[in-house]
């Protein structure tokens, strides 16, 4: 073959290659609902590298934090009909898609992070999986923990209920987080949470919940003052895949995305544990003033387990669900 020749054949072959690889490469997208920073932001980043360790350097994830690629909800919307891969979000915005769900943002069930990390691991965590897929076209591969959402606000010091009266919270649209503050005597507004940082900073609301770890993520400190330690939902953000994007992948990829999410809720587990208490004293030192309910939650509780769990017993699977899931955490 003559010289030139055989530097056309070479540059045939590299084209080739190239196009063969880019073939087989794939970038997937994740939507975030959160700032970078949190408990989303640590999973996030942590199933990143397990997953393209596992599934080798050609699949790569594109991460987009802060609601970039929309609303929560609205990410949900899109990775059910398959127009995008990835998104990690909080829970309570999944339930009014598989309403099942809801049983894990009922009032004062979930009363730790041990009782997340059981619920989430053990057989009410999987048949949630086979509901969402079911119901929403999503299948949860991780959970990210997030711990309890605590009540801010920028107005004053919030111990009991009376002191909640006639502020404006904000709360996700998640109809058993509204009827909790209904039940506790104010009616919220339900907003996004894509829009609920500028809403705070114009003072459209007054407050809202979010875990510690989400107020600093969020710099929710610079537009509010006073935390009060509710514990009426621990904070699960689970990490979903469309089901259609999931099945259309090869053996060894879907097996590399649930073993990735699999060890990424492990580290989740443990990045919560190491960092809740620094975070909180750091949002002290940023200027926030923490206080407890003065009656050591007792009526916040009673409000809202009387009026909540009774009307949503049947949304969430039936009183008998809960009771199991009670008897599954010992109570
Ligand atoms: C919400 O309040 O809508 C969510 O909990 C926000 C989040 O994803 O952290």
């Amino acid at each position: 073959m003559k010289k030139t020749g055989l530097i056309s054949a070479l540059m045939a072959a590299a084209a080739l290659m190239l196009i063969t690889t880019a073939g087989h490469a794939k970038t997937f997208k994740m939507a975030i609902g959160d700032a970078q920073g949190g408990t989303q932001w640590a999973l996030a980043q942590e199933f990143t590298k397990l997953f393209t360790e596992k599934a080798g350097s050609k699949y790569k994830i594109s991460l987009f934090p802060n609601g970039q690629l929309g609303s929560e909800q609205d990410t949900i919307n899109d990775a059910s009909m398959g127009t995008l891969d990835f998104s990690l979000l909080a829970v309570n915005n999944i339930t009014p898609f598989s309403p099942t769900v809801g049983v894990l943002t009922m009032p004062y069930v979930i009363q730790s992070l041990d009782d997340a990390v059981k619920l989430t691991h053990g057989a009410v965590g999987k048949e949630l999986v086979e509901n969402t897929i079911r119901d929403a076209g999503v299948r949860i591969v991780g959970w990210a923990y997030s711990g309890f959402r605590v009540l801010t606000n920028s107005k004053r010091p919030v111990e009991t209920l009376e002191d909640l009266k006639g502020l404006v919270i904000r709360v996700p649209k998640n109809e058993i987080m509204i009827a909790t503050y209904q039940a506790w005597g104010i009616n919220p507004s339900p907003m996004a949470w894509s829009e609920t940082f500028t809403a705070l900073q114009q003072k459209v609301v007054d407050g809202q919940d979010n875990p510690f770890i989400t107020v600093s993520a969020m710099k929710f400190y610079e537009v509010q003052k006073y935390i009060t330690t509710i514990r009426y939902i621990f904070s699960l953000e689970p990490l979903i895949i469309s089901e259609s994007v999931f099945q259309s992948q090869k053996p060894e990829i879907k097996k590399a995305i649930l073993d990735a999410g699999m060890e990424a809720t492990l580290h989740s587990e443990q990045y919560l544990r190491n960092t809740e208490d620094s975070i909180k004293k750091d949002l002290v030192a940023k200027g926030m003033v923490i206080s407890a309910p003065a009656d050591g939650e007792k009526e916040w509780i009673e409000k809202a387990t009387s009026a909540v769990w009774p009307k949503y017993y049947d949304k969430v699977g039936g009183k008998a669900k809960v009771d199991e899931i009670l008897k599954v955490l010992g109570r």
